[in-house]
This record gives C-alpha cells, sequence and structure tokens, in this order.
C-alpha cells in the first residue's frame, strides 16, 4: 500500500453552483417550515411562491403536514396549489390567514416591498394584509437600497374605463421626478414574447399602469402612497409598506431571515 503521506489527496467536488432558482428553491423551502398542521395559508404567486407550493403539496402528501387550507393569491396560484393538492378556500371562509408565503420584486432595508409584477398586488395585498404573518421569500438580487431602483416597475392596478386618464394624473403626480416614466402595461410585454399588443388583463379584470423611477422613490413612502390611492379609477399599487414579518433572503453564501 502506498504510505499514507505520499498518497494523492481526496478529490474534493466543489459544490455545484446555485442558480437563481435553487436560491429561490431554498428560500421557499425554509419559509415552509414555518408551517404547522391546520394552518390557514396564504398562499403567493411568481416563480419563487411556486416552489413553497410544491413543497406544501409535497408535504402533505407524505403527511407530515396535514390538514392545511391554502389561499391563493391569484388564478395561476389557484390552478397550481389545486394541482399539487393544496386544499383551497378564500378570505369569505377564512377571513384572518394564519400565515401567507409570498415572493417580491424588491425589499428595502425597512422590509416594504414592491410586488406585483405578476400583476397579482391586489389578491396579494388583501390575502397578505389579513395575515397574522406575512413572510418573504426572495434571492439576494431582490435587496435594494430604495424602492424603485432596480429599474422594475411600481405597479399600479387601475379601473379600464378611461385609463388614459388615471395614467395621465399618475403622470401629474410625479411631475419633476428626474427619470420618471409611465406605461400601461402590455400583454405581449408581460408573457415576454412580442405576442398580441393588448392591455394585460388582472384577475379582477382591471389594468396595470407600470410607474418607473429610474433613481428609485425618494421620500415619504406612505405619503406617496396615499396621493396615488386617492386618485379616483386607482384600485391599488405594489408599494407593500410595513407589511412583512419576515424576510427569508438565499444567496450564493447561506440563507438570511431579517424580522420586522
Ligand atoms: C406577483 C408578485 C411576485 O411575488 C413577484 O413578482 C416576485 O416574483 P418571482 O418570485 O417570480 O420573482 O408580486 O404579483
Amino acid at each position: 500500500p502506498i504510505p499514507a503521506s505520499l498518497a494523492p489527496p481526496p478529490v474534493v467536488e466543489p459544490p455545484a453552483a446555485r442558480t437563481p432558482d435553487d436560491l429561490k428553491r431554498i428560500a421557499a423551502h425554509r419559509a415552509v417550515e414555518l408551517l404547522e398542521s391546520g394552518m390557514v395559508v396564504g398562499l403567493g404567486t411568481g416563480s419563487t411562491a411556486a416552489h413553497a407550493l410544491d413543497r406544501i403539496g409535497e408535504l402533505l402528501r407524505r403527511g407530515v403536514l396535514r390538514d392545511i387550507v391554502g389561499i391563493p393569491t391569484s388564478k395561476k396560484t389557484e390552478a397550481h396549489a389545486a394541482a399539487v393538492g393544496i386544499p383551497l378556500s378564500d378570505l369569505h371562509a377564512h377571513p384572518i390567514v394564519d400565515i401567507s408565503i409570498d415572493g417580491a420584486d424588491e425589499v428595502d432595508p425597512s422590509l416594504n416591498l414592491v410586488k406585483g409584477r405578476g400583476g397579482s398586488l391586489l389578491r396579494e395585498k388583501m390575502i397578505e394584509g389579513a395575515s397574522r404573518r406575512f413572510v418573504v421569500i426572495v434571492d439576494d438580487s431582490k435587496m435594494v437600497p430604495c424602492l424603485g431602483g432596480s429599474g422594475l416597475a411600481v405597479p399600479v392596478e387601475v379601473i379600464p374605463f378611461c385609463w388614459g386618464h388615471t395614467l395621465g394624473r399618475l403622470r401629474s403626480l410625479f411631475e419633476g421626478v428626474p427619470g420618471f416614466d409611465v406605461k400601461l402595461r402590455r400583454a405581449a410585454v408581460a408573457a415576454g414574447d412580442g405576442g398580441k399588443d393588448e392591455p394585460f388583463v388582472t384577475d379582477n379584470m382591471n389594468y396595470i399602469v407600470d410607474l418607473f423611477f429610474e433613481n428609485g422613490i425618494h421620500g415619504d413612502l406612505d405619503l406617496i402612497s396615499d396621493k396615488i390611492l386617492r386618485i379616483t379609477g386607482v384600485v391599488e399599487h405594489g408599494m407593500f409598506l410595513g407589511m412583512a414579518s419576515s424576510v427569508i433572503i438565499a444567496g450564493k453564501d447561506g440563507v438570511t431571515v431579517l424580522d420586522e
């Protein structure tokens, strides 16, 4: 036998590089660990929340979790949750939700969020606002110093009736803000397929107007929120201020949990 001192060192495989989707899955699985049997659970929308749905379905099938009732935040989530075997209900039957788990487009240092890139912001805000605990799951690319600063839109759900008028009032509200722009969301842009050039329609049959802030949103966010919501024709916006109980952030060096 070769003396140990002369033997070649064992080959150590480097850990496989984690893709952004791996990080989303890691954050989602960590959040699902917070669930207990019998809970009413708000089910988020998007590619990160989808991992939570898959995990909840798996734990229900294995009998690790029992009697979970899911409250879906979109039609897409409703279909996904049903397909993985999560029993579903709504806020009529369950006005108080034990815990909601959802992704976000941006998270600032105060745990304020921008949500709604998937267009589900209204149902998300209703269900997450009715939750005892709202757990946000993100990969670390979603952390920003200031909301609106990542170049992504802050979405506003508007009534289709005279949407151009509402868009104009939103434009006036931010007049003078350098780099500000406002656009009606198009279905083709949302799907990323260059298809039909029609307005994107939400689950509530409304439109989305996207607000772009080149340098992020500065000022009193609660005041800005109130001013947006006071415009007749606006239904809701995608800034989720002071709503998150915890944010679970998965990065390549591990998971960080921030609590409010
Ligand atoms: C949908 C949302 C999503 O939670 C948000 O867009 C994050 O999505 P993803 O997990 O796919 O990055 O608010 O309305």
